[in-house]
């Protein structure tokens, strides 16, 4: 019998056979998968694990007080936060493709960890006292997606698998490879992380990133920022965060619209809301979400975020669409 407990002991048995005496560290993003991962390899290593939170200004509303106090509370893990907002956002500057975002994103990641690594190595001095190994929240379906599984196209270089420069200088270890979602967060729920991170909406490595349709600005991410935040609170007050998979909110800061406020005339940025109903991400269908929430969602987002006067619903299902826009 697969339980979740024996998926837990098998997985930190691998890990700490993986990893040995060396010393790891982890890439939490503020997502389940990170958060799960981290956690196992807690269990399996302890003190020789150091988690490194890059706040990179691609994150949503109380992420970051959500890793620093309510993971640090559930598993004691070290945890080291990193300031990288300025960095990314002039690694984006001008950049509109997708990929590249991405790659860009990915890259980013990589290298403030290599420094983040290089600086605790500092600290430590002693010999034997390396940081070896990297621990990554990668899915099976981000294996799949990015080409890694068998017989898989490459949909879209996830920033947990094919972001990854060759320069890379640790071993990964990727503890949730042979997982899906939904094993992930019983496995979250094994090792006593709370509720509201392991029942989190999934959210990509990228982050806002890929949501901000069009150019990576800061004046774009705070809007988005305020937006999402909107709806996250709507839908989480209509009780229905079980009910969806998860609503991505996009900004098509590269469109506008006309519109009318109050007397005058408006000329502002559409969003999409994505409520996307899935078992794993490989495929999903548009939520029908009742129409009071969506109402609710849509004038709050307009009377309450300056730049965007147009709410619009994506009622594609994946496939064809994807759940991401980017
Ligand atoms: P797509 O857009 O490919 O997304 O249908 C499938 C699921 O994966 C999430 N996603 C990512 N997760 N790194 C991640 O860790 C990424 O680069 C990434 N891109 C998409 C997405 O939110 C959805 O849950």
């Amino acid at each position: 019998q697969w339980t979740t407990s024996s998926i837990v002991d098998e997985t930190v048995a691998a890990i700490r056979e993986q990893i040995g005496g060396k010393r790891a560290i982890c890439a939490l993003s503020g997502g389940v998968d990170s958060a799960v991962a981290g956690a196992l390899v807690q269990r399996a290593i302890g003190e020789q694990l150091t988690c490194v939170f890059v706040d990179h200004g691609l994150l949503r509303g109380g992420e970051r007080a959500q890793v620093e106090r309510d993971f640090v509370a559930a598993t004691g893990v070290k945890l080291v936060t990193i300031d990288a907002v300025d960095r990314f956002l002039s690694a984006l500057e001008g950049v509109t493709d997708p990929e590249e975002k991405r790659k860009i994103i990915g890259r980013e990641f990589i290298r403030v960890f290599e420094q983040a690594a290089r600086d605790l190595q500092a600290e430590a001095g002693a010999e034997g006292d390396q940081i070896d190994f990297l621990v990554q929240g990668t899915l099976y379906p981000d294996v799949v997606e990015s080409g890694g599984g068998s017989g898989a196209a490459n949909i879209k270089s996830h920033h947990n698998v094919g972001g990854l420069p060759e320069d890379l200088q640790f071993g990964l270890v990727e503890p949730l490879r042979a997982l899906f979602k939904d094993e992930v967060r019983r496995v979250g729920l094994e090792l006593g992380l709370p509720e509201t991170i392991v029942h989190r909406q999934p959210f990509p490595g990228p982050g806002l990133g890929i949501r901000v349709i069009g150019e990576v600005t800061a004046d774009r991410l705070s809007t988005l920022r305020a937006a999402d935040a909107i709806a996250r609170e709507e839908l989480t007050a209509a009780g229905m965060d079980r009910d969806i998979w998860q609503c991505p909110v996009v900004l098509l800061a590269d469109v506008r619209s006309v519109g009318v406020q109050g007397d005058g005339r408006t000329y502002g940025h559409p969003v999409v809301l994505r409520p996307v109903s899935s078992e794993d991400a490989m495929t999903a269908d548009w939520t029908r979400l009742p129409y009071e929430v969506l109402e609710r969602i849509s004038t709050r987002i307009t009377n309450e975020v300056s730049d965007v006067n147009r709410v619009t619903l994506d009622v594609t299902s994946k496939p064809p669409g994807t759940i991401e826009w980017e």
